[in-house]
């Protein structure tokens, strides 16, 4: 799907250099507007920087979400237009891998657990197959020969975040966007019910629209009317990342939700032979610290379903927050205050839902149209 829009000359600012207000910022740019993102730190190293970009709307669905499933599963769709774009504007690659996604019960429980998954997918009427253990080893083979039963879910990807998060910020120079880096907005201006611009550094800039992309800090701005603070709280997640070596590559995407233990993991092999592993869903406020028994957890996890990971070396370990919201799903479109438009919520799925959220915003932006597609994640929908 390819929106058309018309071409601007509006002067856009935007709140927030994470993948999503530099997805905005690219797609505006392009049609011509006036845009300046302003990053309080350096553009892209908070979460969008810490997840592991899978693109998982049908092995990451919970049975009761089915308005974000669909939105997911209208972003995934877009993302081979979205990479192709991308990859052209910014002349980098960013390691799209539609190679499908290995959902595993570990042991007895954790199959129970996944059979009722999968009936929730059945009913969702999800394109998603039961398989043996068998049948999941000829897929991946360095899975556990403990391994019962999995769910092959084909449609399920993954993108290299970091490397998208480098190629948006390419592309949105190219397209004549202006990145103000270590420059944090201090104030929203809301003058007589209209957002008309931003303080930073002590001076006002002036826009015709305002756009608040700032991640799990979205609701931590002054000059919001209470009103209009979006209700985002951040969701720490630890992660770690080991080096694949000869022997122990992975290909696919493994999911590896656990009945008995606090932790579900994941491991999503990049082509660079970095092995991403993830990840803790803790309520922590804004505490960023690893601790001793989420790192067990994951490598417990990991060590499990794939014991060949135990020789690996160690590249990194670290904690990202993700911008959580009442309902898990995110808050896009217009506001109360006129030019103020919200982009944050994303939670767990903020990779995934970039090329939705880019392309709908730009496109309110230009024709002042509200689409259907984010008409059900306006914020209004929690007053
Ligand atoms: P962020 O990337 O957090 O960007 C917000 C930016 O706003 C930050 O750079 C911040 O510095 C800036 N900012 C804040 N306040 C101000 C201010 N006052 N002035 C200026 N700038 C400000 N999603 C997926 O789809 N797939 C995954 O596999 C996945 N895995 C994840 C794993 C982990 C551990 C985590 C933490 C998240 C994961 N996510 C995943 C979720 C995804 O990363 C987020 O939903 C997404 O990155 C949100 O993007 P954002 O641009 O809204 O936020
Ligand atoms: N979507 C994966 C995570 O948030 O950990």
């Amino acid at each position: 799907m390819h929106i058309h829009n018309p071409r601007s000359n509006k002067r856009v600012i935007i709140v927030g250099g994470g993948v999503i207000g530099l997805g905005i910022g690219w797609q505006l740019a392009k049609a011509g507007c006036a845009v300046s993102i302003y990053e309080r730190d350096q553009a892209g190293r908070a979460a969008s920087w810490a997840a592991a970009g899978m693109l998982a709307p049908h092995a990451e669905v919970h049975f009761e979400e089915r308005a974000l499933l669909r939105l997911g599963v209208q972003s995934c769709r877009m993302y081979p237009e979205w990479v192709v774009e991308l990859e052209s504007d910014s002349q980098m690659s960013v390691g799209y891998r539609a190679e499908g996604t290995l959902i595993v019960g570990v042991d007895r429980d954790d199959a129970r657990e996944l059979g009722h998954l999968y009936e929730s997918q059945q009913l969702l009427d999800l394109k998603v197959e039961w398989i043996t253990g068998v049948e999941a080893r000829e897929i991946e083979p360095l899975l556990s020969p403990k391994i019962t039963a999995a769910i092959w879910s084909r449609d399920d990807h993954q993108v290299d975040n970091r490397a998208m998060v480098d190629a948006l910020i390419r592309a949105y120079r190219n397209a004549h966007g202006i990145l103000h880096e270590n420059t944090p907005v201090e104030k929203i201006e809301v003058v007589n019910g209209k957002a008309e611009g931003i303080w930073v550094k002590g001076n006002l800039e002036e826009a015709d629209v305002i756009v608040l992309a700032a991640g799990c800090w979205s609701n931590d701005i002054d000059g919001l009317p209470k009103a209009v603070q979006p209700p985002v709280r951040p969701v720490k997640g630890q992660m770690l990342a080991l080096q694949m070596e000869e022997g122990i590559v992975l290909q696919k995407v493994i999911r590896a939700p656990r009945a008995k233990y606090p932790t579900d993991v994941y491991l999503v092999p990049k082509d660079n032979g970095r092995l991403v592993i993830g990840a803790t869903n803790e309520e922590m406020d804004f505490d960023t610290r690893l601790t001793a028994g989420g790192l067990f957890e994951l490598l417990r996890g990991t060590w499990e379903a794939v014991p060949g990971i135990y020789d690996l070396p160690v590249l990194e370990t670290w904690t990202g927050l993700r911008p959580g919201s009442r309902d898990n799903a995110p808050i896009l479109g217009e506001t109360s205050v006129e030019n103020l438009i919200m982009a944050t919520g994303h939670y767990r799925n903020g990779i995934l839902l970039t090329p939705v959220t880019a392309r709908e915003i730009a496109s309110l932006i230009l024709t002042g149209e509200n689409s259907e597609t984010i008409a059900p994640f306006q914020l209004s929908r929690f007053s």
